[in-house]
């Protein structure tokens, strides 16, 4: 059969993400991987989360099995609240709730404030799974270009002045794919030209905490005082990946509708995993494993930069990230990202050509991303000197 006139207009437009495509390279035992954005496996702290997995099967069943409340767990609501006031004064009328990843909050927070045709600013490149939920609640995108301190907020506002737009998204924070963070006078300046031209901000930060130098930055929504921006916030990078827990803090008129949708999306986060999280931060220290996760980044990614900087031609440049799992690699104009893939998976290692992070993923894009999370420390070097090779 074919099935194309039953698709949606919505998804017509849409592709598979060639990023999970990628992950088919990650079994390939001899294909050294830096495409994924998976963080590193020997940071999940599994003895600890199967002992309280297992407790918590025997002793509290008929909590963890039994359908729960949509807005989460509420010990587990209760901590991510008290951790959210280390990045956010407490306002009033904001809520917090506990989603299925933060891919999950984003979606459900454009699904709640996005009609047909409204426009949203993004930075280039950015997320691709932000990318495809915009794309299919029909959005219009705008990309502005990434500079050495984020986003180019001239060219922001000149969109600003003459499009109708309803939200900026910014991955302010060791952004993915560039790995760049955006200055606090920026971050400043972007609340006020969004109250300027009154939009909403989405504020995505999955990697704040893993800065590894560096001084640390302001959240664009502790400058916030009228519930302007919405901000997103992960366990993927610092507890689990699979687990599949994130959270949402936003103004609670918007909330209320986050909520409604969450109820008829999946009900709600699976209970015994929430409990598991909370669990564990309440028998060990968070912080203290994050710190461990901190230096283990800083050690991978100064790897990669220093083999980068001993075997890669010195007419690319690359961004030295201070945190997060990505860094970007630029070749020369005209040179295409995606043919150098081909040849680069012969040669037995992969990255993320960077036409799948751009608004127009068919125009070849002379950029790439390279993941330090993943990899063994002991293969980076390795993984380096193949892509000089195809450089
Ligand atoms: C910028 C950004 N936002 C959101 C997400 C989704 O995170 P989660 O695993 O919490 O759904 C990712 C995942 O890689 C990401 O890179």
């Amino acid at each position: 059969m074919d099935f194309t006139n039953y698709m949606s207009d919505r998804v017509k437009p849409m592709q598979g993400s060639s990023i999970r495509a990628m992950f088919k390279f990650l079994e390939q035992a001899d294909i050294i991987s830096l495409a994924g954005g998976s963080p590193a496996p020997e940071s999940f702290p599994g003895r600890e989360l199967a002992e309280i997995a297992s407790e918590l099967l025997a002793e509290k069943s008929h909590i963890c099995l039994q359908y729960g409340v949509t807005e989460g767990y509420t010990p587990l609501r209760e901590i991510v609240k008290g951790r959210m006031a280390k990045v956010d004064s407490h306002k009033e009328y904001d809520e917090t709730i506990i989603t299925s990843g933060a891919q999950q909050a984003i979606d459900l927070a454009l699904k709640a404030l996005i009609n047909k045709g409204d426009g949203i600013i993004v930075e280039q490149p950015s997320f691709i799974g932000t990318l495809n939920s915009i794309r299919s609640y029909e959005a219009k995108l705008f990309g502005v270009p990434m500079q050495d301190d984020g986003m180019d907020l001239e060219a922001t506002e000149e969109i600003l002045k003459t499009e109708n737009i309803k939200i900026i998204y910014t991955i302010a924070t060791f952004q993915n794919p560039t790995g760049i963070t955006m200055s606090n006078e920026k971050r400043k300046k972007l609340l006020e030209l969004a109250k300027k031209y009154d939009v909403l901000i989405f504020e995505d930060n999955p990697y704040g905490e893993l800065r590894f130098a560096g001084e640390p930055t302001v959240t664009i929504k502790s400058l916030d005082t009228e519930g302007r921006v919405l901000y997103f916030g992960s366990f993927s990078k610092i507890l689990s990946a699979g687990l599949r827990l994130g959270w949402v803090t936003a103004h609670k008129d918007i909330m209320d509708k986050i909520v409604v949708l969450k109820q008829v999306n999946d009900v709600h986060t699976p209970v015994l995993n929430q409990m598991m999280a909370a669990e564990y931060m309440t028998r060990y220290s968070i912080d203290e494993h994050i710190a461990k996760i901190r230096k283990l980044y800083g050690r991978k990614c100064g790897l990669m930069l220093e083999a980068m900087d001993k075997y890669f031609p010195d007419y690319c440049k690359y961004t030295r990230p201070e945190g997060g799992l990505f860094l970007l690699y630029t070749m020369p104009e005209g040179y295409d990202a995606k043919e150098l893939l081909n040849k680069a998976i012969a040669n037995k290692v992969a990255f993320v050509a960077g036409n799948t992070l751009m608004l127009d993923m068919d125009k070849p894009c002379s950029s790439f991303r390279l993941n330090y999370s993943l990899v063994a420390e002991d293969k980076i070097e390795t993984a380096i000197k193949l892509l000089a090779e195809v450089l």
